[in-house]
């Protein structure tokens, strides 16, 4: 089912916590909300699952406009982030619950509701818990019951508020993965609200970018990791250094070193503007490669796994740089700390004018 929302504004007393907020999602797409706590995802979600009102806009779920409608009302499935399951209930009958609870004409036969609630179960690898109680499940395993519960009565649209927010790293990699997959083979529309970049990254067809109540940009996970819109994109899709530049003759010059682009500027006139460098877009080496090339310490090094993280010292920059080298490559080189290196800037954005980060 395709979501259109279209100019929906929600005000608390003093604080616009959605403004003008309009969002096209295609039927059986995965869209991520990402933005940083408080800017409006949940909000904007609890609207569309209809457990808030607008002050202002409309949601319509497949050409029918349902702003007004509650939320039992509108076939949709939610996961929120705090969201109780129903205590008294095990773990079975919260996930049969829906399933349960439907009028007897349209009800399924127990041993339908039995498969349906096991193979749910299996699913979020939860099946040894189906006698459980919510109270003897830790909190990230109440969210695999609640997104089964979701899933049992077969939404036309799901909705997840940070649903794996609570899990450990590797459970919560794992699950996103599981998502990924589950969402190829049913391709229920869904909405996913995360702070978490990566998560977003990885498991979305597109990202919507939220901040302070509005979109920053709406893009699949490439276009807004390698070409955001702007500052405040580039800072939050992922580590960045952030240095102070001037552009001076269509070029930017960072400290006293002028940085090659790809592009030179518009304008002549001299501005201050803010230059992104992500680390994996450093390159090191022992030897000069080009003019401009940065004459580099090595402060420190970090090992982060596949990747190396270092921090480099250059001549000309106010700040130490992080960049960030394949294992291998840092291998070859035998690079150790104070050892002297050729720095180069593989790309370099930058952004000018008054935007706040
Ligand atoms: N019921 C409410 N009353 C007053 N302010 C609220 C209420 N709900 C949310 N807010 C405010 O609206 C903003 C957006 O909140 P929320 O949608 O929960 O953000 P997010 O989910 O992105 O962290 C926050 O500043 C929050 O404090
Ligand atoms: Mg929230």
């Amino acid at each position: 089912m395709s979501i259109e929302i279209r100019n929906i504004t929600k005000s608390y007393p003093g604080y616009t916590a959605l403004d003008d907020i309009s969002l096209s999602i295609r039927t059986g797409e995965l869209i991520a909300l990402l933005g940083p706590s408080g800017c409006g995802k949940t909000t904007l979600l609890r609207i569309i699952a209809g457990l808030e009102t607008a002050d202002k806009g409309s949601i319509i779920l497949e050409d029918k406009d349902t702003t007004n409608l509650p939320a039992r009302e509108k076939n949709v499935g939610f996961v929120f982030q705090h969201y109780a399951l129903f205590r008294r209930l095990n773990v079975f009958d919260n996930v049969a619950f829906g399933l349960n609870v439907r009028p007897s004409s349209q009800r399924q036969s127990k041993s339908e509701i039995r498969d349906r609630v096991m193979h749910l179960l299996q699913l979020v690898q939860m099946e040894w818990a189906v006698k459980r109680y919510p109270s003897q499940l830790s909190g990230g395993q109440r969210q695999r019951i609640a997104l089964a519960r979701a899933l049992a009565v077969n939404p036309k649209v799901l909705l997840l508020d940070e649903p794996f927010s609570a899990l450990d790293a590797k459970v919560r990699l794992e699950l996103r993965r599981w998502l990924r997959k589950l969402h190829e083979d049913i391709h229920v529309t869904s909405i996913f609200v995360t702070h978490d970049q990566e998560e977003a990254l990885e498991l979305a067809d597109r990202i919507v970018v939220i901040n302070k109540g509005k979109i920053e940009q709406l893009g699949s996970p490439q276009e807004v990791y390698d070409h955001p819109a702007n500052a405040f994109v580039y800072n939050f899709l992922g580590n960045v250094n952030v240095f102070q530049g001037r552009i001076r003759n269509g070029k930017v010059v960072i400290g006293d070193h002028p940085v090659d682009t790809p592009h030179l500027l518009d304008g002549h006139e001299e501005k201050n503007g803010q230059a992104f460098i992500r680390p994996h877009e450093i390159g090191v080496s022992r030897i000069r490669s080009s003019e401009s090339d940065l004459v580099g310490k090595i402060r420190d090094i970090r090992i982060m796994g596949s990747q190396i993280g270092l921090e480099l010292e250059t001549t000309g920059f106010e700040k130490l740089i992080e960049a960030e080298i394949p294992r291998d490559t840092w291998r070859n080189l035998q690079l150790n700390r104070g050892d002297e290196v050729f720095v180069t800037l593989n790309k370099v954005k930058v952004f000018t004018g008054d935007y706040e980060i």
